[in-house]
């Protein structure tokens, strides 16, 4: 028998401020390849059907002009990534099995790693995304080496990132604990729920910077080209 595949709800995080990107507004709805950034990764959420509901955060002044879609709750975003995250837990349908969070800032992100991520959560508790680092990274003290980390045992992480629904009042607690978090399954080690690690071979870009954004539209652009 085939086991049925765990039902999601996701949370889509566009409600930074994008400071580095410094376009005159979010980067999130900046166009890209014919669409708001944001837009590339609520596509492809829409189009997978065990994703039961999607809750996109944005800035609370965007709030009133996002359009409304079937499966679309919309939540208002907080000062920090961990206080929208917090915002959109509010509005969560509890029914779903796995809850995913993802930055609307990677619009590459793939049903594979989506498939492996929700898999992985539902049975180990919570699962993240990441690929190894290419650099020797250093721990600083002041203005001085500390020491040097081993870097066979370091990954860069991205997201989505995936934990059972069941953990969801919990979540919100350590989130408004006071305690900063900026990533969503530090909260669950914290509360020792194995997080299990999925190796990824390619990094799931993010935008962060205006030439990341032409980078980006210059790929998207030519790959709507070859097609
Ligand atoms: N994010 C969010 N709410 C916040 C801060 C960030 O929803 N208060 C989201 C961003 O919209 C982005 C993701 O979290 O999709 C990752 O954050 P980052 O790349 O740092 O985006 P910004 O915070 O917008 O950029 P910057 O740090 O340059 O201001
Ligand atoms: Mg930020």
């Amino acid at each position: 028998m085939t086991e049925k595949f765990p039902s999601v709800s996701v949370i889509l995080l566009a409600a930074g401020k994008g400071k580095r990107a410094g376009f005159g507004i979010p980067k999130q709805f900046v166009e890209i390849a014919g669409k708001p950034l944001y837009r590339h990764s609520l596509d492809f959420f829409l189009k997978l059907n065990f994703v039961r509901e999607i809750v996109l955060v944005v800035p609370r002044k965007f709030a009133a002009s996002v359009k409304t879609r079937k499966k679309v709750k919309i939540a208002s975003g907080g000062k920090r990534r961990q206080d929208s995250v917090r915002n959109a837990l509010e509005k969560l349908d509890t029914a779903s099995q796995v809850v995913l969070v993802h930055d609307s800032a990677r619009p590459f992100v793939s049903r594979k790693i989506v498939g492996v991520l929700t898999k992985a959560a539902a049975k180990w508790g919570a699962a993240v995304p990441g690929t190894p680092v290419e650099n020797t990274i250093k721990e600083i003290d002041g203005n001085f080496v500390k020491r040097t980390l081993e870097r066979k045992k370091l990954f860069a992480v991205s997201t989505p990132q995936a934990f059972r629904t069941e953990f969801l009042n919990r979540m919100k607690n350590a989130l408004s604990s006071g305690k900063n978090y900026t990533d969503d399954v530090s909260v669950l080690e914290d509360m020792g729920v194995p997080v299990r690690f999925v190796r990824m071979k390619k990094m799931n870009m993010k935008i962060t910077t205006k030439e990341d954004v032409e980078f980006v539209n210059y790929l998207l652009n030519s790959k709507k080209r070859e097609n």
